[in-house]
């Protein structure tokens, strides 16, 4: 019987250009995950720290991860699951897909990886679904594969890697403020003009392109967003104004993380990606409101095993 630890990274879909294509995960933030493999064909979540979250396995993204990837299976061992949330819930930053991805690749590893990392993308997506209410990949398959990741279909599933350049740096805003998902998305328009259409798959090109080429230039002008962030932004706290600051202090870019409410921008080299932090974060700081922030080199790895242990019976 084995037990197994995994680091669970934080993610940023959309990333400004792609709505529900496109991620990255990032490595200064994420949770940690210990399932145990067990001889008693059951599935339990024992323990959940960092957050309060519903223990049964039909509530909890994770529980409802690992029993679709067990329902295709055919093993008679359970699994006990110990979480330490440090994602907060509703920070826009890949919460739920921490946990969904953490717990599948897990599983996958204590049973010496029947899954592809493009297989159990498609289980993760299941407790987003729990979370959200839909079928999205863009948090999960960069948590589960690393870099920047493009579902270019959802049907039938087709996840790519995108290569990102070495000195791509994220930085994370977060201001204590909760937005659902869930809410997020029923604010969202359901159609969406053609004029705003050719834009953004322009930019989505363009930024694909510069993310191969290296061409942090041509990264910076893609990261546009003009069908979703009109919408959302006007549920975060100061948006424009942090916005405004992240490019007058040398991001390339920015827009909203996910779902919101925490903000991203994307710099070149970690002197700026430093600079920029510093800049987002004062903007709260001098109004009064609570936020963390965050720095990261783009995350190559996604989740990865920080112990891996052998029972004794
Ligand atoms: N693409 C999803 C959304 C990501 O924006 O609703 C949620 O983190």
């Amino acid at each position: 019987m084995r037990k197994i630890t995994v680091f669970c990274p934080a993610t940023i879909a959309n990333v400004a250009c792609g709505f529900d294509i496109l991620g990255l995960a990032i490595d200064n933030i994420g949770d940690t995950m210990t399932v145990t493999m067990t001889s008693h064909k059951k599935l339990e979540i024992t323990k959940i720290t960092g957050a309060d979250l519903p223990m049964g396995i039909d509530e909890n993204v994770a529980g409802v991860a690992a029993k679709a990837m067990l329902k295709d299976l055919d093993i008679s061992c359970g699994f006990e699951i110990e979480i330490v949330k440090n994602i907060k819930p509703g920070s826009g930053i890949g919460s739920s897909a921490a946990s969904a991805a953490g717990v599948v690749y897990a599983i996958n590893e204590l049973l010496d990886r029947p899954f592809s990392l493009k297989e159990l993308v498609v289980y993760a997506m299941q407790g987003e679904k729990l979370a959200s209410g839909s079928l999205h990949a863009d948090n999960v398959a960069p948590a589960l594969m690393g870099g920047f990741v493009l579902i270019r279909s959802y049907s039938p599933i087709d996840i790519i890697s995108i290569n990102s350049p070495t000195e791509l740096y994220a930085v994370v805003v977060h201001p204590q403020v909760e937005l659902k998902t869930s809410d997020t998305r029923k604010i969202l328009k359901k159609e969406v003009l053609l004029k705003d259409s050719i834009k953004q798959n322009a930019d989505l090109a363009g930024l694909i392109s510069g993310l191969y080429t290296n061409d942090y230039e041509l990264i910076s002008r893609s990261l546009n967003d003009y069908i979703i962030e009109p919408l959302r932004s006007l549920l975060i706290p100061f948006y424009d104004k942090v916005k405004l600051t992240a490019k007058q202090n040398g991001a390339l870019g920015s827009g909203i993380s996910g779902s919101g409410p925490s903000i991203f921008a994307l710099c070149k080299g970690e002197e700026s990606a430093v600079k920029v932090k510093k800049a987002m974060l004062k903007v709260y700081i001098d109004n009064g409101l609570n936020a963390n922030a965050y720095h990261s080199k783009i995350n190559d790895n996604g989740v990865k095993t920080i112990k891996d242990e052998v029972l004794q019976s």
